[in-house]
Parts: structure tokens; C-alpha cells; sequence
């Protein structure tokens, strides 16, 4: 095979380290992508009735306090002026999220000071006072109290997770901010925006250097023999798979989507509504056209909606959020270890590493990847392990 490289997957972290190997340090790099296209979970389309932009693979949203990711990222998109926030339907009212002054003010029908709420939160959260929570119901109304965690987190972890949080264990949340402020931004980092002409324009701008290639619908284990030991490799597959599941699977939670096209030119007047009620089998409604205001193409009559289910993944699912049991992290330590003895190839990525990474931590760990281990093989030939 000739070339200097081979990365497997194209998500933000293989390419992100294809185009610094391509562009920095002049290698020779060849991007395998199991799908029929690049991008990994973060590519966009357009919805084809309508023009408008869907995610397939889930809303995405950028946002990151990394000056070094964010400077990286303006080199192949321009990003708009988009700030997230997010609404939650309950028993037939609306109250924005995350938990905030307004959404206890909405939910308990009266005026509050922030002190007032703050005394009325931790008045409610004395029930579990005193003692270790033992579930994830308990922990939740320590944090925050029963009518909250009652409206707003035990439907929707219920649906997130297929299981009464009463059996669920009190780990999966640490904290449960409520903000006694009135602001509803769900994002606090420095800087947030969409890309202005969508993900994957983004995305194809940096797998657009001549040193790259992109093969789609190449699975990397129908290469491997030819690749490994020959060609030093960065692999963003599923971890345990690449070890053929020796250890066992690592647990992973996947998301079924409902699209449909509506008649209408606003469904619900916001991108995400959260669905808090048990009852209702989704979790939320992403309504696309609204996370880009400013497209004027944009139809005036018809909307593109979808609705999102989450359940544990089987093998032929997409792995998305990783479950991280008690058994998951004893797997994934056996594993790493696993890694760190094949010679000439890099784990990376969200799948790689089993670690939920957002966009702009993928971006900023495969630059350090390129910094700490690649730079060095390639240019003082420090071995790859
Ligand atoms: P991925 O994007 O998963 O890319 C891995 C690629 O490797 C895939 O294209 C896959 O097909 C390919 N691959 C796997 N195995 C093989 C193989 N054997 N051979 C060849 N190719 C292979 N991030 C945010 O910043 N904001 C958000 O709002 C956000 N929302 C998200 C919502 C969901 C539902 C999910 C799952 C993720 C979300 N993310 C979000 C994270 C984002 O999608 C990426 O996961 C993140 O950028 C990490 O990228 P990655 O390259 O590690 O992984
Ligand atoms: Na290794």
C-alpha cells in the first residue's frame, strides 16, 4: 500500500488527523469510511422534498472554550450567530430548560427571588438528607427535590434508559444544576455557532487536500491484513471490536429517529422540545429549519421534523452513548491495555476510546494526537506503540 498513513473512520477525529498529516506534516494519508459517506455521526444532509438541512444521526450543536479547536475549525467553516436552547413539554405546558429561575417560577405558578427559590429547592431535596442515595431516583431529589426531578428527569431518564430510575443507580448523574438566573442558554462555552453552509461542507473541506484519499464503503477489517504492521494506522472503530470482542462488548445506548415532512412552515417554533411525560414514547422533536433562521431558501409551507427513541444497542446498532457499568469500565481498562501492545496503530474518537466526545473534543484530541504521537514518529522516527 502506498502510503504514509491509514486512518479509519472519518469522523471529526479522523479528519482532523488526516488533514494535519496531509497539510503539516506532507504524509500521504488514506481515510477508510465503512459508510457511504464522510463526516461520521456529525454529517448533515439535505432533506430532499424540502432542501432543508437535516442531521441524521442527531442534532448537532458546536460549541467549545478551546481557542486552539476554535481557530481550527473557522480554516473550512464560517459559523453563524445559532445559540442552543432547549424547551420540555410536561403534562400539557412548556417550561425551558436547563432547570432555571424561570422554569421554577413557570412550574410552581408564582414569583421567586433567587433566594426564594434556592430555600424552596433545598427545603424540597430534605427528604434524602443525611444519607448515601442509593439510586438515581434518590440522588436526583437530593439535588434538586421531588417536584423538579418529579416533572422534569424521571420520565425522560426513564425513556433514556428503558428502566425506572428507582433501579437505575445513582452514578449515571453527578450533578443536576439548577440556575437561579433567569438565563436559558444551554451552552456556557466561549464560543457557539452553526457552520453557515451546514456540517458537511465542513467536513468535505477537510478531506479536500491532495494528499488524501477517501475510501467509502471500505470496511478497514477487510483491509487490515495488508495494513497493519505495514502502514502506521490511527483506528476510530469500535474498540472491542477490533480486538474481535475478546473481552467482551462494551455496553452502548442508540437512538431511533422519525423523520417526516409536516405541512406547515413552523411545527413547534423552537429546534429541540424536549417530551418529559412517561406516556409519550419519544424524548424529544428536533425541528431542523430552526437552528438555521437565516436561510431565506427555506420553504414557508412545509417543515422537516424528528422524533427521537433511545434504547440499549445490539451489535448491528450504531453505538452512540457509552453505558459505563461497572463491568463496561473493567472490559475497557483490558482493552487498553490490549491497544497499547499493537505496534504502529492509534486508537482514537468517541468509538475508539469508548468515551462520549463532543465535536470539539474529538477535534482537540486528535491534534494532540498528531502533536504527541504522530509529529514525533514521522519526523525523529519515534516508534508508534
Ligand atoms: P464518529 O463521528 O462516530 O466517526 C467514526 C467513523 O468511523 C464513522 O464514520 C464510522 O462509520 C467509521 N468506522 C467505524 N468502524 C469502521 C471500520 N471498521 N472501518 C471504516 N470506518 C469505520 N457533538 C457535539 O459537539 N455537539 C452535539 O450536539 C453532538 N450531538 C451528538 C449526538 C449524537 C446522537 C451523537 C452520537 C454524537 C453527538 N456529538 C455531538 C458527537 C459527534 O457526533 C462525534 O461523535 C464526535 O465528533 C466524535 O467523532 P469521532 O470521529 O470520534 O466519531
Ligand atoms: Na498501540
Amino acid at each position: 500500500m502506498n502510503v504514509d498513513l491509514v486512518v479509519a473512520g472519518s469522523g471529526f477525529f479522523g479528519l482532523t488527523v488526516a488533514e494535519r498529516c496531509a497539510a503539516e506534516l506532507g504524509l500521504r494519508v488514506l481515510v477508510l469510511e465503512r459508510r457511504n459517506h464522510i463526516g461520521g455521526n456529525a454529517y448533515s444532509e439535505a432533506e430532499p422534498e424540502t432542501g432543508i438541512e437535516i442531521h441524521r444521526y442527531g442534532a448537532h450543536l458546536f460549541h467549545t472554550s478551546n481557542e486552539r479547536v476554535w481557530e481550527y475549525a473557522q480554516r473550512f467553516t464560517a459559523f453563524t450567530g445559532y445559540q442552543h436552547r432547549v424547551y420540555s413539554t410536561f403534562k400539557g405546558r412548556v417550561y425551558s430548560l436547563p432547570i432555571n429561575l424561570g422554569t421554577i417560577c413557570e412550574y410552581f405558578g408564582r414569583a421567586f427571588t433567587p433566594d426564594e427559590a434556592r430555600a424552596l429547592v433545598a427545603e424540597q431535596a430534605a427528604e434524602v438528607a443525611g444519607r448515601e442515595p442509593r439510586d438515581l431516583e434518590e440522588k436526583a431529589v437530593s439535588l434538586i427535590g421531588r417536584p423538579l426531578y418529579e416533572a422534569f428527569i424521571r420520565g425522560y431518564t426513564a425513556k433514556q434508559w428503558q428502566t425506572d430510575p428507582r433501579d437505575l443507580p445513582p452514578e449515571i448523574i453527578t450533578r443536576l444544576p439548577v440556575r437561579y438566573t433567569f438565563d436559558n442558554r444551554y451552552f456556557n462555552d466561549t464560543h457557539e455557532g452553526l457552520p453557515v453552509d451546514g456540517y458537511t461542507a465542513w467536513l468535505e473541506r477537510m478531506a479536500d487536500h491532495p494528499n488524501i484519499e477517501v475510501r467509502l464503503e471500505t470496511d478497514f477489517f477487510d483491509l487490515r491484513d495488508e495494513v497493519v504492521g505495514r502502514v502506521p494506522t490511527v483506528y476510530t472503530g469500535p474498540l472491542d471490536r477490533y480486538f474481535g470482542f475478546a473481552e467482551g462488548e462494551l455496553g452502548w445506548r442508540t437512538l431511533d429517529f422519525e423523520l417526516e415532512v409536516k405541512p406547515t412552515g413552523d411545527f413547534q417554533g423552537t429546534p429541540v422540545m424536549n417530551y418529559a411525560d412517561e406516556d409519550v414514547p419519544y424524548t424529544r422533536i428536533h425541528e431542523f429549519r430552526h437552528f438555521h433562521p437565516e436561510r431565506s431558501h427555506y420553504p414557508a409551507d412545509r417543515t422537516v421534523i424528528m422524533r427521537e427513541f433511545s434504547r440499549f444497542a445490539d451489535r448491528g446498532d450504531e453505538p452512540y452513548y457509552p453505558i459505563n457499568t461497572p463491568e463496561d469500565r473493567d472490559r475497557l481498562l483490558r482493552y487498553r491495555a490490549m491497544a497499547r501492545g499493537e505496534d504502529g496503530v492509534l486508537f482514537g474518537g468517541r468509538l475508539g476510546t469508548y468515551k462520549y466526545l463532543d465535536m470539539h473534543m474529538a477535534i482537540a484530541s486528535a491534534l494532540s494526537m498528531v502533536d504527541n504521537r504522530l509529529r514525533p514518529h514521522f519526523t525523529e522516527g519515534r516508534p508508534l506503540t
